[in-house]
C-alpha cells in the first residue's frame, strides 16, 4: 500500500519585515542579509496569532468536510509550544470542526518533530488504510532585538494530510535518521527565546547532513543521481545552499547537475520571503518546489534532509504521483507579496508584545491583521481563540 502526502497547505503571518529595512536599521551592510543568508524578507506575527491559529488556517484551507469527518489522528509538531499540558492540537482539532473520535497530541525535538509526526502519521495509516491523519508543522521563530538570530526569524504553518494513495506524493521506506547530544541550540522552560550557538549550530547542521547522507546511501544503495530534487530544512537559505553543495557529486553530468541546482532554487523561493518556521521550513521548502518547479514529474523521486537542534536529523525520501500538479497552488506568490510590510520600530512593537494579564489571568489584545483565525483574548488563563473570517 502506498502511503503519502495527499494534500499539503501553508499559512503565515499578515505582517511582513523587509531585510535591507532590518539591515539598514542595525548598521549592516544589506548584502550580508540577501547575499550572505540569501533572505528578502520575513513573517512577524501580532500577539492575535500563534502556533493555532497558523496551524489551523494552513490546515483550513486544503481540509474538505469529507476530510474532518474522516480525519482520526491530529498532530501539531512545534517547538513554540503556548502550554506545557494542553496539546495545541486539541484547539486546532476544534477551530476546524474534526470529528470528535479522533486522537490529538503534540510533538517536540525543535525543527525535526514533524519528520517524526509524518513517519507516526505513516504508521497509523498503515494499520487503518482507510484513516487520515492530520500533520501540522507549526512555528514562530523569535530570537530577539539586536541578536545574531534577529535576521533568521520567520513564522509560518505546513499543514499535509497524510493517507493510503495519496495524490501528491508517496513516502518511501528508506529513512534514516541520527541523534547526536549537542548544545547547538535550545530554549529552557523559563525563557521566551532561544540560546544559540549560532556557527557551531551550521557545522553541526552539515556534519549530520554528511554523516547522514554518507549512511543512508551505504544502507539504501541510492545515490543523488537517483533524484531529481534534494530539499533541506532551511533555517536560512545560504545554509540549506551550502547543505546542497554539500550533497553535490561533481562526477555527475552537466545537465544533471543544472537541474538539480534548479530545483534547488525553486526550494528556497518561499522561504527566502518568510524566514524560518523551525519545523514546518523543511515542508516548506518541499511546497515551494513543487509550486515552482516545471521540470518535475510524476515518478521523480524527491530526497528530503531534516535537522532539529540538540540534534535529531533524518534522510527520507518521497515519490511524485500522477497528476500531483493539480493539488497544488501556482499563486502563492501572490498572496505573500501581499501582506503588509512594516517598519523595524513597528516590528519591534508587534513581534516581542506580551499578553499583560490582571490578577484574574485575564488579556485582551488590540485588533491585528490575521487569517481566519484569531487569538482574541485570555480569560482567566484560557486562551480564546475564534475564527474571524465569517465562514
Ligand atoms: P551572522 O552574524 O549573520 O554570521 O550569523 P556571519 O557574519 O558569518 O555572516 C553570514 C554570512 O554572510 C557569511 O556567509 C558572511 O560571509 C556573509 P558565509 O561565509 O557563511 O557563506 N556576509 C556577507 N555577504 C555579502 N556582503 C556582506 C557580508 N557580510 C557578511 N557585506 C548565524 C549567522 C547563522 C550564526 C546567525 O544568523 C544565527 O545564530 N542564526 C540562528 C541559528 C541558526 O539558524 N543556525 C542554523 C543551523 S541550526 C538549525 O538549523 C536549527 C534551527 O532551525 C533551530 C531548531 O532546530 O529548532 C536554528
Amino acid at each position: 500500500m502506498n502511503i503519502g502526502i495527499d494534500k499539503i497547505g501553508f499559512a503565515t503571518s499578515q505582517y511582513v519585515l523587509n531585510m535591507d529595512d532590518l539591515a539598514t536599521s542595525r548598521g549592516v551592510d544589506p548584502d550580508k542579509f540577501s547575499k550572505g543568508l540569501l533572505l528578502k524578507a520575513l513573517s512577524i506575527t501580532p500577539i492575535t496569532e500563534d502556533i493555532v491559529t497558523l496551524g489551523a488556517a494552513a490546515a483550513d484551507s486544503i481540509l474538505t468536510d469529507d476530510d474532518k469527518a474522516t480525519i482520526d489522528m491530529v498532530i501539531v509538531a512545534t517547538e513554540s509550544g503556548i502550554d506545557q499540558s494542553k496539546a495545541a492540537a486539541v484547539y486546532v482539532h476544534h477551530l476546524l470542526g474534526i470529528q470528535p473520535f479522533a486522537r490529538s497530541v503534540e510533538m517536540k525535538e525543535a525543527c525535526y518533530s514533524a519528520t517524526a509526526a509524518l513517519d507516526y502519521a505513516k504508521l497509523h495509516v498503515t494499520a487503518n488504510p482507510d484513516s487520515k491523519v492530520l500533520v501540522v508543522a507549526s512555528d514562530i521563530a523569535r530570537y530577539g532585538i539586536n541578536t545574531p538570530g534577529e535576521s533568521t526569524q520567520g513564522s509560518g504553518s505546513v499543514a499535509m494530510l497524510v493517507t493510503a494513495n495519496p495524490r501528491i506524493l508517496e513516502l518511501q521506506n528508506d529513512s534514516l535518521a541520527q541523534t547526536r547530544d549537542i548544545m547547538d541550540f535550545w530554549r529552557p522552560n523559563y525563557s521566551t527565546t532561544p540560546f544559540v550557538n549560532g556557527m557551531y549550530s551550521t557545522k553541526q547542521y552539515l556534519d549530520m547532513l554528511k554523516t547522514t547522507w554518507a549512511e543512508y546511501q551505504k544502507r539504501s544503495g541510492k545515490k543523488l543521481a537517483d533524484f531529481a530534487a534534494f530539499c533541506f530544512h532551511i533555517p536560512f537559505p545560504k545554509l540549506a545552499l551550502k547543505g546542497f553543495n554539500k550533497v553535490m557529486d561533481k562526477s555527475l553530468p552537466d545537465d544533471v547537475k543544472a537541474r538539480l541546482k534548479e530545483n534547488f532554487e525553486h526550494s528556497i523561493t518561499y522561504s527566502q520571503r518568510i524566514g524560518n518556521i523551525y519545523t514546518g521550513s523543511l515542508f516548506l521548502g518541499l511546497l515551494s518546489l513543487l509550486e515552482n518547479s516545471t521540470s518535475l514529474k510524476a515518478g521523480d523521486q524527491i530526497a528530503l534532509f531534516s535537522y532539529g537542534s540538540g540534534a535529531v536529523a533524518e534522510i527520507f525520501t518521497a515519490k511524485l504521483v500522477d497528476g500531483f500538479k493539480t493539488h497544488l497552488r501556482q499563486d502563492r506568490l501572490e498572496d505573500l507579496a501581499r501582506r503588509t510590510a512594516i517598519s523595524v520600530k513597528e516590528y519591534e512593537t508587534l513581534f516581542y508584545e506580551e499578553a499583560d494579564l490582571d490578577d484574574q489571568g485575564n488579556a485582551t489584545f488590540s485588533d491585528y491583521l490575521t487569517g481566519p483565525f484569531a487569538l482574541t483574548g485570555i480569560t482567566e488563563h484560557q486562551r480564546m481563540y475564534q475564527r474571524t473570517d465569517g465562514k
